[in-house]
């Protein structure tokens, strides 16, 4: 039995922050951003709206698109960084009562930006051993509720939005997830954390004045680390499968920074044609990243039934993670 990524949906909110926008609000310009960025745009979800929201809607689109009951989903899994709640009850939890499944197992992973790829092998395991038939996992985040709108150095990066897919078993092996790497390594904590609200330092007043519960990054270290570690990844991955760069159909990675992608890209000289580049519009979504481009190459076209994926990833933690998957919908 394999696993298989049978569809993909996501969602965007309606409100746009442009790169102008933010000119009014911090010592930047567009620019600068445009030119050490590539991000133009980015989605921002409304007050009342959570990350379980954006979640459910992109679910609601990939159960659609997979063509099977709901009720036939035997485990749900969030990734996500910005929750609706920081420790109970989970988002998933929380995104399978608005999709109306009762009785499923489910959990919220914690893995940053690396979460949709860390889950895809969790999938994999599960659907592999016979333990799951359906899996339901969403990549949902509302990050704009943790950044600081004071630092230039973070808030122009990062964006909300969601995306979803349904992992179903097949025994077709054309149709399959091939291979998963997933790591992490915990010396770069630091480097990019949310230090706040946790039992390091609990919520009071004192921690939010410091402005404790905002992402905050050494920008220019994790972009080093990062087109190290994405580079590594990809050549890793394909070595250990006996891939080569040319048996890709699509180079799907993480939209943190157009200057990362494009310094991956050239490395592993994969051609532009066959890279899904979303940063422009959505800037950074974290967990929800991967998911929402897969989404945009799927209704744009590009994605095609049994087309070989190469997923590759980088977040806090630090954790990474890339993937081969051939795509099993229609
Ligand atoms: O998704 C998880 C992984 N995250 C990432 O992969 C993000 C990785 N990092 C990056 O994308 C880039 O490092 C940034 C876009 C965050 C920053 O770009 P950079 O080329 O690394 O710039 P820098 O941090 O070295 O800063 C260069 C200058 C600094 O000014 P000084 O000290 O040279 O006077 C910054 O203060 O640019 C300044 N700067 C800005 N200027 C205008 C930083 N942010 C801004 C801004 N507008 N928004």
């Amino acid at each position: 039995m394999y696993a298989s990524l049978k569809s993909i949906g996501s969602y965007v909110p309606e409100k746009i922050m442009t790169n102008k926008d933010f000119e009014k609000i911090v010592d930047t310009s567009d620019e600068w951003i445009v030119q050490r960025t590539g991000i133009k745009n980015r989605r921002i979800a409304a007050v009342e709206q959570t990350t379980s929201d954006m979640g459910a809607l992109a679910a609601d689109k990939a159960i659609q698109r997979a063509g099977i009951d709901k009720n036939d989903i035997d485990l749900v899994i969030c990734a996500t960084l910005s929750p609706d709640h920081l420790c109970m009850p989970s988002t998933a939890c929380l995104i399978s009562d608005k999709i109306g499944i009762r009785d499923v197992m489910a959990f919220d992973l914690s893995a940053a930006c690396s979460g949709f790829v860390y889950m895809l092998s969790l999938a994999k395991a599960f659907i592999e051993s016979g333990a799951k038939k359906n899996i339901l996992l969403v990549g949902a985040e509302k990050i704009s509720s943790l950044v600081d709108y004071s630092d230039r150095g973070t808030c122009i990066l990062f964006g909300d939005g969601a995306g979803a897919a349904i992992i179903s078993a097949t025994d077709d092996k054309n149709r399959a997830i091939l291979d998963v790497h997933a790591s992490a390594d915990g010396k770069y904590s630091d480097l990019l954390i949310t230090p706040g609200c946790g039992s390091k330092y609990p919520c009071s007043t004192e921690m939010m004045n410091e402005g404790l519960q905002y992402i905050k990054m050494a920008g220019n270290e994790v972009f080093k680390v990062a087109v190290r570690t994405l580079t590594k990844d990809v050549v890793d991955i394909l070595k250990t499968n006996d891939i080569e760069p040319e048996d890709i159909d699509l180079f799907i990675p993480h939209q943190a920074n157009l200057r990362i992608i494009e310094a991956v890209r050239n490395k592993l000289k994969f051609p532009k044609e066959k890279t899904v580049f979303t940063v422009e519009k959505y800037g950074n979504t974290s967990a929800a990243s991967i998911p929402m481009a897969i989404n945009d190459a799927y209704e744009d076209g590009r994605l095609k039934s049994g087309d070989l994926m190469l997923l590759d990833t980088f977040g806090g933690g630090f954790t990474w993670a890339s993937a081969l998957v051939r795509f099993g919908g229609n």
